[in-house]
């Protein structure tokens, strides 16, 4: 990271200030992980998921409520593709009215993580708790061993698995299953998107009240400014990683162009009932051109949704609550559900 620091000011012309001092408790962090990740992820595209596993802290689901009152449970959704979910409900305090449901797909370049990983379970018990939402975190299918579109049919999968069945009854809050909201981080935003893309309404009986798209995962063969202009600066996501992903989930030989990646192409197709967006952009994310475009493309199709910037943000700032910009994430994101929730 010192590295990092004395080249952003090396370039500061062009790249502008070094990304905002962290605490040692998150650098310590995204060492490890992507330490963890820069080892696993081999060149000839495959994963070595045992050598991974001890940077990836597991958490259990757990009936007794913890710290925060929050409780969770794994539930089966398909077990001919061992799709499970984790499903985090609040304290019965918060169970007045009907909860809203948040399906949240969780990021890792689509190839790495869980909702079992510590730092992912510990982001979904804050969002549960602080937003007043039962969090439903799918385990879709991972790349490269499954590519593109199996974790968009797992999303799918969840959707419509909830309508037909609703939550166990155990959970002991009543959900109004009639309104959900998509939430995804990085790899995760891009299949939220794609999930809210191919969910229609009134076939399916759940309606898509919002989705958040925290920091997501899109691209194209183009290098765009803040992608040449913050390599080796911002950490977490660089040009290097960001392709390995590509290659790893698009289908074997696509460009970047690829559908999937490229959802700026302002040609795609959005169907009618795309719900309300809200799309988190930080300023040392080597992604943001890519999100700033996605909300343009959401905007000119008549669409409502909320460019939300944090300037200081680095890749994957909301998995640490210790930062300002976190804590500022979680009531803008109460606000949008307050807001979008009785739209419909
Ligand atoms: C959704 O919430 C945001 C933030 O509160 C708001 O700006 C937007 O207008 C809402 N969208 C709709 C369609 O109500």
């Amino acid at each position: 990271m010192e590295a990092n620091m004395s080249q952003a000011t090396a370039d500061a012309e062009i790249a502008g200030p070094a990304p905002p001092a962290l605490p040692w408790t998150v650098r310590i962090q995204l060492f490890m992980l992507v330490g963890a990740y820069d080892i696993a992820l081999r060149a000839d595209g495959t994963v070595n998921r045992f050598i991974f596993s001890f940077g990836d802290r597991q958490t259990r689901a757990s009936a007794r409520p913890d710290a925060l009152g929050v409780r969770s449970a794994d539930v089966t959704v398909d077990a001919s593709r061992g799709l499970w979910a984790r499903v985090f409900s609040p304290a019965a305090d918060q169970a007045g009215s009907p909860l809203p449901v948040i399906v949240y797909t969780h990021g890792g370049g689509f190839a790495l993580l869980s909702p079992a990983s510590t730092p992912l379970d510990g982001m979904c018990r804050r969002f549960c708790r602080e937003l007043g939402a039962v969090v439903v975190s799918v385990n879709y299918r991972l790349a490269p061993e499954h590519r593109c579109p199996a974790a968009y049919d797992d999303g799918v999968q969840v959707l419509r698995h909830l309508s037909a069945t609703g939550l166990p009854d155990d959970l002991g809050v009543s959900v109004d299953l009639s309104r959900c909201f998509l939430v995804g981080d990085s790899a995760g935003g891009n299949i939220a998107h794609h999930v809210a893309q191919r969910w229609t309404y009134p076939s399916n009986s759940i309606r898509l009240a919002g989705i958040i798209l925290l920091q997501p995962y899109f691209g194209g063969e183009e290098r765009t400014e803040a992608e040449l202009k913050l390599e080796g600066v911002a950490p977490v996501v660089n040009m290097q990683r960001s392709d390995w992903s590509w290659r790893a989930f698009l289908p074997e030989g696509a460009s970047r162009d690829h559908p999937a990646a490229h959802v700026t192409d302002e040609n795609a197709e959005l169907p009618e009932g795309f719900p309300p967006a809200m799309v988190v952009v930080g300023g040392f994310d080597s992604l943001q051109d890519w999100q700033r475009r996605y909300a343009g493309v959401l905007q000119r199709k008549g669409k409502s949704v909320q460019l939300l910037e944090f300037p200081e943000a680095i890749h994957a700032f909301y998995m640490f609550p210790e930062l300002p910009d976190a804590r500022k994430l979680v009531k803008e994101m109460k606000a949008f559900i307050q807001s979008n929730k009785s739209n419909l």
